[in-house]
C-alpha cells in the first residue's frame, strides 16, 4: 500500500507532546459521548481546550480559533490521516486490502498541494447549477415516491431505512452516473464506510466492510471504463472528458478514485442530516410547525441544525513538522482531532448555544463544512438536497413527530453523529 493511498492502514503514533494536558477519560465511544457530546465536550474547551487524549492517541481541539487556524494552514497540518481508520486495522482486513487491483488514490480529502487543488478544480466543475437544476426533478420526484412508500407502511416507519438513507444514496449515483438498477447493490458495497474509517470495527467487521470496499472500488473501475466508451450527461464522462483533454494533469487512476470517494462523502453525511434536520426540528416545540406554515424558513433552519446537531461533529489532521498550538508544543506527526461540534457550541459565538433557533441569525458561522482549501466541495449540494426534502416532508407530512417513548440509538462514531434508527409517526 503507497504513501498515496487513498486508504492508509499504517499510521505511526509518536509520543505525546511534552507539557500538554493529558485526558485518560475522553473518547467518542463512550456512552456519554454518544447521547450527548455537547455536555462532555463543554468543560473541557472552557477548562482544557487544548488536550491529548490517550483513549485516541490524538491531541484535541475544542475552540473555534484554534480548529479554523489549523485547517487555514494545511502545510502544517495536514489532511493526509481524514479517511484511515482511526485505530489500526487486523491482519486479514490488511491483506484483504492489499488485493493488487485495490489501488484508489487520495485525491481531495487526504490529498495534498499542489495536487490537491488541480484535482478539485476539474471535480468542482461538475458541481454546477446545471447539474443541480438537472437533478432537482429526480430530488423531488424521489422524495414523494419515498413519502408514498413510507405511508404505505405506516405510520409508524424508521425514516432511516425508508427515506434518509435512500434519497441520499440515489441522488449521488445519478449525479455520478450510475443506473437505478444497480442502487440496490451499490448500497450494500458502500455501507459501513462510516464505521470503517472513522468507527471502531470488530475485526469480522472490517473483514465484511474491506469485501464490500473491494467489490465497490471494481464496479467503479467498470463503470468509468464503461462510460470511457460511452459517455453521458454525467459527473463520470465530464471528469473522462477532461482527462482526454489534459491527459498529463488529470490521470485515468484520479477519475476512477475521485469516482470511488464521491459516493460516500455525498451519502452518509446526508442521510446524517436529513436524521439531524428532523430531531431539531420535531424535537422543538414550536420549529417544525413554523416550517410548514412557511417553507421560506427552511433554509436558515437547516444552517440552525448544521450548527447545532452537525452530521459531522469531529475532524483530522496531522502536524507535517513540529509546531505550536495555543502555546502547547506540538511535535511532527502528532494527529490531532478537530472537535467541530464543540466549537459550533462556543458560547461567546453563539448565544445561549444550547437552544435550537431557527431564527438565529449567525448560524452559517458553523464550522461543519470545514474552512480553507479543503472546505466541502458538497455543501451546496447537501443544502440544496436537504431543502427541497424538508420542504416536500413539511408539506406531505404536518402532522410528522417523534414517539416520546422512543430510545434512540447514535452510530459510535470520532466524525459522524446520527441515529441508526428513527421511527417517526404522523
Ligand atoms: C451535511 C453534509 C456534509 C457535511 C457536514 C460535510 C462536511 C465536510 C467537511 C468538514 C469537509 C472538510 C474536510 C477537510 O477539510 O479535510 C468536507 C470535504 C469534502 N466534502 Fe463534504 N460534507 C457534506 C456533504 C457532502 C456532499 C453531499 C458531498 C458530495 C456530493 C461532499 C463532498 C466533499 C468532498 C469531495 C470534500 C473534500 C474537498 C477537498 O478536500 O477539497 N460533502 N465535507
Amino acid at each position: 500500500m503507497s504513501n498515496d493511498s487513498y486508504h492508509k492502514l499504517d499510521q505511526e503514533v509518536p509520543e505525546p507532546p511534552p507539557q500538554c494536558p493529558m485526558n485518560g477519560t475522553f473518547s467518542p465511544f463512550t456512552q456519554d459521548y454518544i447521547a450527548d457530546p455537547y455536555g462532555v465536550l463543554e468543560p473541557l474547551r472552557e477548562d482544557t481546550p487544548v488536550f491529548y487524549s490517550e483513549k485516541l492517541q490524538m491531541l484535541v481541539l475544542t475552540r473555534m480559533e484554534d480548529i479554523t487556524k489549523v485547517f487555514l494552514d494545511p502545510d502544517t497540518f495536514s489532511s493526509d490521516n481524514v479517511q484511515d481508520p482511526v485505530f489500526p486495522p487486523a491482519e486479514e482486513t490488511i491483506e484483504l486490502l492489499s488485493a493488487p487491483d485495490f489501488n484508489p488514490v487520495a485525491v481531495m480529502s487526504n490529498k495534498q498541494e499542489p495536487d490537491h487543488s488541480r484535482i478539485r478544480q476539474y471535480t468542482k466543475k461538475g458541481f454546477s447549477n446545471r447539474r443541480m437544476k438537472v437533478l432537482e426533478p429526480y430530488i423531488r420526484q424521489r422524495s414523494h415516491d419515498l413519502i408514498d412508500e413510507m405511508i404505505q407502511l405506516g405510520p409508524p416507519c424508521d425514516f432511516v431505512e425508508h427515506f434518509a438513507t435512500p434519497l441520499p444514496g440515489e441522488t449521488i449515483f445519478r449525479f455520478l452516473g450510475f443506473p437505478e438498477s444497480d442502487d440496490d447493490q451499490l448500497r450494500e458495497w458502500c455501507g459501513d464506510r462510516l464505521s470503517f474509517s472513522w468507527g471502531k470495527p470488530t475485526p469480522e467487521e472490517q473483514a465484511d466492510i474491506a469485501n464490500k470496499m473491494l467489490a465497490y472500488w471494481r464496479y467503479c473501475r467498470e463503470f468509468v471504463a464503461r462510460r470511457n466508451e460511452e459517455p453521458a450527461d454525467d459527473l463520470t464522462s465530464e471528469l473522462l472528458a477532461d482527462h482526454k483533454n489534459n491527459p498529463d494533469d488529470l490521470s485515468y487512476l484520479e477519475v476512477e478514485s475521485i469516482i470511488y470517494g464521491l459516493s460516500f462523502a455525498g451519502h452518509e453525511p446526508v442521510t446524517l442530516l436529513l436524521c439531524n434536520s428532523l430531531l431539531s426540528l420535531l424535537n422543538h416545540d414550536t420549529a417544525w410547525g413554523e416550517i410548514c406554515n412557511d417553507p421560506t424558513l427552511i433554509p436558515g433552519a437547516l444552517e440552525e441544525v448544521i450548527r447545532f446537531e452537525s452530521p459531522q461533529i469531529g475532524w483530522r489532521r496531522v502536524a507535517t513538522t513540529d509546531t505550536e498550538i495555543a502555546g502547547i508544543k506540538v511535535p511532527e506527526g502528532t494527529r490531532i482531532h478537530l472537535a467541530i461540534g464543540a466549537a459550533n457550541h462556543q458560547p461567546d459565538i453563539f448565544d445561549d448555544p444550547k437552544q435550537f433557533d431557527i431564527h438565529r441569525t449567525n448560524s452559517r458561522n458553523n464550522i461543519s463544512f470545514g474552512k480553507g482549501n479543503h472546505y466541502c466541495l458538497g455543501a451546496k449540494m447537501a443544502r440544496f438536497e436537504a431543502k427541497i426534502a424538508l420542504g416536500i416532508l413539511a408539506e406531505r407530512l404536518p402532522t410528522l413527530r417523534i414517539p416520546q417513548d422512543q430510545q434512540l440509538e447514535r452510530i459510535a462514531n470520532v466524525s459522524f453523529r446520527g441515529p441508526t434508527a428513527l421511527t417517526v409517526e404522523w
